[in-house]
């Protein structure tokens, strides 16, 4: 382990960088170089005083020898150090980490979400017990402001619904898929070399990415504990070119869009998957890597959160404003590096922290959801097809909006139909997908896609 650097400003924060990678490297580079910008706006002098890092023997640009270890959790609980920075990623050593320094009685900024959604509650119960402050900007939007507007600003209102594009790379490939007719695999490679997505994608594009983002979300939107084994995830790994096509010629886009909502009765929704929106809707129009939470509020109405979800820059944004706000906001920690060292600014109360022991969640079936459907069957191509469809949705009380038969193959027999639903059960479309395999007319029931609106999915 690295001994504290003895050259320290008297009276500063003492900082410990937990990772040095893509969002790590950022965040020192701010510090370093808008150092007394900082210290006026926060009322201290800010000393990253250890640096943490899994490989010792690279070298660092920048960065003095003196201040590496490999050892996080040792540097986190060390007596120089009042906040902890984490920035490593991944369940592990990260968690035991943030646990180690919030007991030790040091304040907490993290990017990650993976924690947060995971163990987040118990974590920030961990951080009021000892009088400390764990703070997660940057763990859902990168540089776009959410927790601390949900935390805050929009504690007058009862959210009604939360709808977010949450992961860049897929948002990336999605719109690449509608707007250059990619396939997916082409789309994912294309993310891969743009260094959007990782060499195994499977956690964006499973969705499970979003689904963390969505639980660290919802927990504070509804004021209640929404673990990702709570949210109901599909990816888009299903989709093909096609869809993208005949969702333009219906008027929608499609996006991976995450919807956290409660229903009438109470019960909360909360759901990752495909969606097609309304190429008028806002949400439609975040492309790239862009993301964006759409919030509706009973007060306030529908306010969009719009902004650079990942990347360095974006992500050192909301990770130091985190910690100027717990350096601003009084003693940061209560072991000895806080002390002797007073704040220019008269001490404010602790950030605000959600209730450390929320109520427990009502989850709503996702067989109850009634919205409208996109549907793509491969029936065979010939007459009577379209009336035994036609029956086969009367028997599941399915109301077809909009049918339209396209790419018939002559020398396969074939033909695709592209349908939209009325608002439906999804129970309903669930037992028509998995019944309809078994109609003379259907060679292959294809995929279903939910479509969206403004408001999302409502019940009946
Ligand atoms: N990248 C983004 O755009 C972004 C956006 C929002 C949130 N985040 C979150 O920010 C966090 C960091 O992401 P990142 O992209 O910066 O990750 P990264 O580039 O992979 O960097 C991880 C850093 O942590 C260090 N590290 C990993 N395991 C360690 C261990 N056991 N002991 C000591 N050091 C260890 C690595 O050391 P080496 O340098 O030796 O490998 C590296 O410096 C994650 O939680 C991520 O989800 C990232």
């Amino acid at each position: 382990m690295a001994p504290p650097t003895p050259s320290a400003p008297v009276g500063s924060i003492g900082v410990a960088l937990l990772g040095l990678g893509v969002v790590g490297r950022g965040v020192f580079e701010a510090l370093r170089d808008n150092a007394a910008i900082y210290a006026t706006r926060s009322g201290r002098p800010i000393a990253v005083r250890g640096v943490a890092v899994h490989d010792l023997t690279r070298a660092r640009d920048g960065v003095d020898q003196a201040l590496l270890t490999n050892d996080p959790r040792a540097l986190a609980v060390r007596d120089d150090i009042d906040i902890v920075v984490e920035l490593m990623g991944g369940m592990e050593p990260a968690a035991a980490c943030i646990e180690a320094a919030l007991a030790a009685g040091k304040s907490v900024v993290t990017a990650n979400k993976e924690v947060m959604a995971k163990r987040g509650p118990e974590l920030l119960a961990l951080a009021q017990q000892n009088g400390v402050a764990l703070l997660y900007e940057a763990s859902v939007g990168g540089g776009i402001p959410i927790i601390a507007p949900l935390n805050r600003d929009l504690q007058a209102n009862e959210i009604r619904s939360l709808q977010a594009i949450i992961n860049g790379t897929t948002n990336f490939m999605l719109t690449a898929m509608a707007q250059d007719g990619l396939s997916y695999d082409a789309a994912l490679a294309e993310a891969q070399r743009r260094g959007y997505a990782e060499a195994d994608p499977s956690s964006d594009v499973g969705g499970v990415d979003a689904a963390y983002k969505l639980a660290i979300l919802a927990s504070l939107a509804f004021h209640t504990t929404v673990h990702p084994d709570d949210v109901y995830r599909e990816g888009i790994t299903q989709l093909s070119a096609r869809d993208f096509r005949f969702a333009a010629d219906l008027g929608y886009v499609i996006r991976l869009l995450a919807v956290a909502q409660r229903d009438t009765d109470g019960a909360l929704d909360v759901r990752v998957h495909p969606t097609l929106l309304d190429a008028h809707d806002p949400l439609a129009r975040v492309d790239g890597v862009l993301n964006a939470v759409a919030v509706e509020g009973d007060l306030l109405g529908r306010a969009i959160f719009e902004g650079e979800g990942a990347g360095s820059r974006p992500t050192t944004s909301a990770v130091v404003a985190d910690l100027l706000h717990l350096v601003s906001s009084g003693p940061a920690s209560r072991g000895p590096a806080s002390r002797g060292a007073a704040s220019n600014h008269p001490p404010e109360s602790p950030p605000r922290q959600p209730p450390t022991d929320p109520p427990p969640a009502q989850f709503a079936s996702r067989g109850a959801l009634h919205m409208r459907y996109y549907l793509r069957v491969l029936v065979r191509d010939r007459p009577g097809v379209i009336a035994e469809i036609g029956r086969a949705f009367a028997t599941n009380n399915i109301s077809i909006a909009s049918l339209l038969q396209v790419e018939a193959d002559a020398v396969a027999g074939t033909a695709e139909l592209i349908i939209t639903t009325h608002h439906a059960r999804e129970s309903d479309i669930d037992r028509f997908m998995a019944t309809a395999g078994m109609l003379d007319a259907v060679q292959d029931v294809g995929i279903r896609i939910r479509i969206g609106s403004a408001s999302a999915g409502s019940r009946p």
